[in-house]
């Protein structure tokens, strides 16, 4: 059995309660940040702190009270349930103001903290990463505040749906013809050596994954261009691949049916993967 965290104290997970007027439950007011554990260290920690940080200050948000607190309780939630290789996912809502409401409750109204581990032993040599992703294309039909990491999660989970309905592994979102990102990665392709990835805008998350890989990427003077793409630029691309917090760098290999280039992994994102991966490592806390 799991021990979570919540509001300051850490429980077994079918004790931990939260009120049915919780914000996070009946608006989707809240934010989330998943930080990958590697060999029980943290991956990128500080960086998802900074965007929590950010769609907290986004939405004017109460941050709560144990935000100094946050590697700490991380580092707890992984001695207490002796987590190796996974996830930590925490989440924050506006609080329970005591009944529903449309408008923000007082800003004395404490916000829930939640955090709980997932264990994923061996999840950096993922079959999917060796085998490479295979994904459908969907319209893009979520809100317009993407860069913001809410909860309002249920398009990603329509889409994701629509991807086991198709048989392949995720879905690839289209905006006016260019691809904006994956259900729970930014998406990539490559030409001719460049990786070419959306710029940042409201459009995408702005994600922790994507920010390490083109810093490691332009370290080893890899071309990027940071620049939307077409649904067409990407099915004649030489690769493609997606990045997270949970995937790291994954190969796609398949868009719609057809194959990217050869069809299977190639060059750019496999060494991207083993750079990421080594280099997150290093870095790790
Ligand atoms: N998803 N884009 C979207 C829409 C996402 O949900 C995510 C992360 C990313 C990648 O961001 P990062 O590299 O910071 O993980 C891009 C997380 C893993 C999730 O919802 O489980």
């Amino acid at each position: 059995m799991r021990t979570v965290y919540l509001n300051g104290d850490y429980l077994p997970e079918e004790e931990a309660k939260v009120s049915v007027f919780d914000r996070g439950f009946l608006m989707a007011d809240a934010v989330y940040e998943v930080v990958s554990v590697l060999g029980g260290k943290l991956i990128d920690f500080d960086a998802h702190v900074a965007r929590l940080q950010r769609s907290l200050a986004a939405l004017d948000m109460r941050a709560p009270d144990a935000m100094g607190d946050l590697l700490a309780i991380h580092r707890e939630l992984v001695a207490r349930n002796d987590l190796i290789d996974g996830l930590i996912y925490l989440q924050v809502t506006r609080g329970n103001p005591g009944d529903r409401d449309f408008h923000y409750p007082a800003p004395d109204t404490a916000p829930t903290l939640v955090l709980f581990t997932q264990s994923k032993p061996g999840m950096a040599a993922s079959p999917l990463a060796r085998r490479g992703a295979r994904v459908i294309a969907v319209p893009d039909l979520r809100w317009g505040l993407r860069d913001i990491k809410t909860v309002q999660l249920l398009y990603p989970s329509m889409a994701k749906m629509m991807a086991e309905a198709a048989g392949v592994d995720d879905a690839w979102m289209v905006q006016d013809g260019h691809i904006t990102e994956g259900t729970s990665n930014n998406a990539y392709i490559v030409r001719d050596g460049c990786i070419i990835t959306r710029a940042l805008s409201h459009d995408i998350l702005h994600g922790i994954t994507r920010a390490a890989v083109l810093r490691f990427a332009a370290e080893a003077r890899m071309q990027v261009d940071q620049r939307s793409f077409t649904l067409e630029e990407a099915l004649q691309a030489d690769e493609a691949f997606l990045t997270s917090a949970s995937a790291f760098v994954t190969p796609v290999i398949e868009i719609d049916g057809a194959p990217v280039g050869t069809g299977r992994p190639g060059p750019v994102v496999l060494r991207l993967r083993e750079v990421y991966l080594e280099e997150s490592l290093k870095r790790a806390i």
